[in-house]
């Protein structure tokens, strides 16, 4: 069990473009295991592996209620290869930006392709909290946070507070 820090915004590593898996072995396994941990050990329900400091297309979620088993996910070159029209708002927070949250608005459902940790290919249909998850965290494998579907307005407060916490911290 490898639980690591999450990186904060603001940070280049979360602004970068993660590149994909060549394919899923050991090495992506452990990968995705530390993930998980990172992200149960910070009660999160979603990870991409740049908020780790990592840039490769991996990412896991776990949006199983609170009071049911965990259903651990891991997907590797996640891609989104249908949206609906049809659209939702949900409110998102992000465990690089702790205690900020805001409405966004994605598409309500997406079909995802990726490889799962048996380098087979898979594709999901995802509608509700997970269709949110998952595109929040495909959008940080390239390199999006959820404040940059918001308002540069609203963005900027917010990254200006993380910025001060940052430097609390130091
Ligand atoms: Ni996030």
């Amino acid at each position: 069990m490898t639980a690591h820090p999450i990186v904060l915004a603001p940070d280049p590593v979360l602004k970068a473009k993660a590149t994909p898996v060549a394919q899923v072995d050991d090495g992506v396994r452990t990968l995705m295991q530390d993930m998980l941990d990172s992200m149960y050990a910070s009660q999160g329900v979603g990870l991409a592996a740049n908020q780790i400091g990592v840039l490769q297309r991996v990412l896991v979620m776990d949006v199983a209620p609170k009071n049911e088993p965990p259903q651990p996910m891991r997907m590797a070159n996640p891609e989104i290869i249908a949206t609906s029209e049809e659209t939702a708002v949900n409110q998102e927070g992000c465990l690089s930006l702790p205690d900020h949250y805001a409405d966004v608005e994605r598409p309500a459902r997406v079909t995802v392709r990726y490889l799962d940790e048996n380098n087979e290919q898979k594709t999901i249909d995802a509608e509700g909290w997970l269709a949110v998850c998952v595109q929040h965290e495909i959008d940080h494998l390239d390199g999006v946070l959820f404040v940059d579907h918001l308002s540069a307005l609203k963005r900027n407060m917010i990254l200006r507070k993380m910025t001060k916490l940052k430097r609390n911290q130091v």
